[in-house]
């Protein structure tokens, strides 16, 4: 008990030293601040849809299979590549018919966290229902469910493991949904640079970080939407990119701030995200702190918190640093062996 109490005592000493670099936040926020983005110790799982290894397992299959796909020639990977921070670097995704979609594919990292919305617009309201949108969309995967369980229900493996991870409802939609789901809640973005400075190590991220985090916080007020651990509220927001996608406007008509909102992303392994935004259009971190920047086109939907910010070259430099502090080690996935 006592040797804690001193840890506190040091560690508060600790921070105003390091406070004091930072000329851009008050003295007594960085700690406070600091606390606000520490990791979760626990991935959570809804209790509707509760983790066990034998559902991860066949989800992990699932993601990895192109016989989910009706051509048998895509994965949820081919669009969501772990090499590539679970997105590809491309401005739209490619779907199974090779025609180029209208959205850039978003990370599938730490969408344990991502609720309760799935998608830009948040079209689907659980991981579960979100999963089967891309298998059945004609220009995605393109594959009928009732063909996918004819499928997967003749390899005697898969329907093996079904039935041993879903007891009594075996190769199921249901199933295949919450497999996948489950897999999808095991995919956390690794320990990154910033990690380790909020656990309290300050030689972890550099001085221009460190700066670039407080403004981050303070007058560049990117933390009201990018909130918490994950850099994100998961909320709808018109940030003032020039667009003709209405984004949430198509699920919410009447409420004239959803128009040209999306969905905020979150910022971890973000340098391995490029390019950047729903349709892909801001190719690197310094065009998009252009963007911001700039406040974004005026329009009645836009947000209130996106004005024009008043920001040195030396700033939006400490900004760009401080994001690339976010990538976390690079974490070895192994393709599965597939279900034969
Ligand atoms: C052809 C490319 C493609 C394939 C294949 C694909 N996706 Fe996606 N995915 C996208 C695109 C594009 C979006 C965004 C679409 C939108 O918001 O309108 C998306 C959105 C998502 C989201 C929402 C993320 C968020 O932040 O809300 C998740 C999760 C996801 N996909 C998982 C999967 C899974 C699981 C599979 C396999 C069953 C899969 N995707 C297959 C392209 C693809
Ligand atoms: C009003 C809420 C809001 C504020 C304030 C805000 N963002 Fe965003 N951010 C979003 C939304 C929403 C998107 C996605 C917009 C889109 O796709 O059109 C986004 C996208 C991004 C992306 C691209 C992520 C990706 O995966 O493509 C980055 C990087 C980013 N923001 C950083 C910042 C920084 C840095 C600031 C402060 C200078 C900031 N944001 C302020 C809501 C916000």
């Amino acid at each position: 008990m006592h040797s804690i109490r001193l840890c506190v005592l040091s560690c508060i000493a600790l921070a105003a030293i390091a406070v004091g670099a930072i000329a851009n936040a008050a003295a007594q926020d960085i700690p406070s601040l600091k606390a606000k983005y520490k990791r979760p110790a626990e991935i959570p799982f809804p209790a509707t849809n509760p983790y066990t290894p034998e559902k991860a397992a066949l989800g992990k299959a699932l993601y990895f299979d192109p016989r989910v796909s009706g051509n048998q020639n895509m994965t949820c990977a081919s669009c969501h590549n772990p090499s590539f921070g679970w997105e590809v670097p491309l401005k739209g995704a490619i779907g199974s018919q090779n025609t180029m979609l209208g959205r850039n594919a978003p990370t599938v990292l730490n969408m344990a966290w991502g609720g309760p919305h799935y998608f830009w617009d948040g079209r689907a309201g659980s991981l579960e229902e979100q999963a089967l949108g891309p298998i059945q969309a004609d220009v995605e995967m393109n594959m009928p469910l009732p063909t996918l369980i004819k499928r997967l229900s003749g390899i005697p493996e898969y329907k093996r493991w079904f039935d041993g991870a879903f007891p009594g409802a075996g190769v199921s939609a249901d199933s295949i949904a919450k497999a996948i789901a489950t897999y999808e809640r095991t995919v956390v973005s690794g320990y990154a640079p910033f990690d380790a400075w909020i656990d309290g190590d300050e030689r972890a991220i550099s001085d221009s970080a460190k700066n670039g985090f407080a403004l981050f916080n303070g007058k560049a007020n990117c933390a009201v939407c990018h909130t918490g651990w994950n850099f994100t509220d998961n909320k709808f927001h018109d940030i003032g990119m020039p667009t003709d996608d209405i984004g949430r406007a198509k699920l919410e008509p009447n409420n004239p701030k959803a128009k040209f909102a999306f969905k905020t992303p979150g910022l971890r392994d973000i340098t391995q995200r490029a390019p950047y935004m729903n349709d892909g259009s801001l190719a690197d971190l310094e065009s998009v702190m252009v963007h911001y920047v700039s406040g974004g086109m005026d329009r009645p939907s836009k947000s209130a918190d996106m004005r024009a910010i008043d920001l040195s070259q030396k700033e939006i430099d400490d900004m760009v640093a401080f994001m690339k502090t976010l990538t976390g080690t690079s974490q070895v996935v192994s393709l599965p062996v597939l279900p034969q």
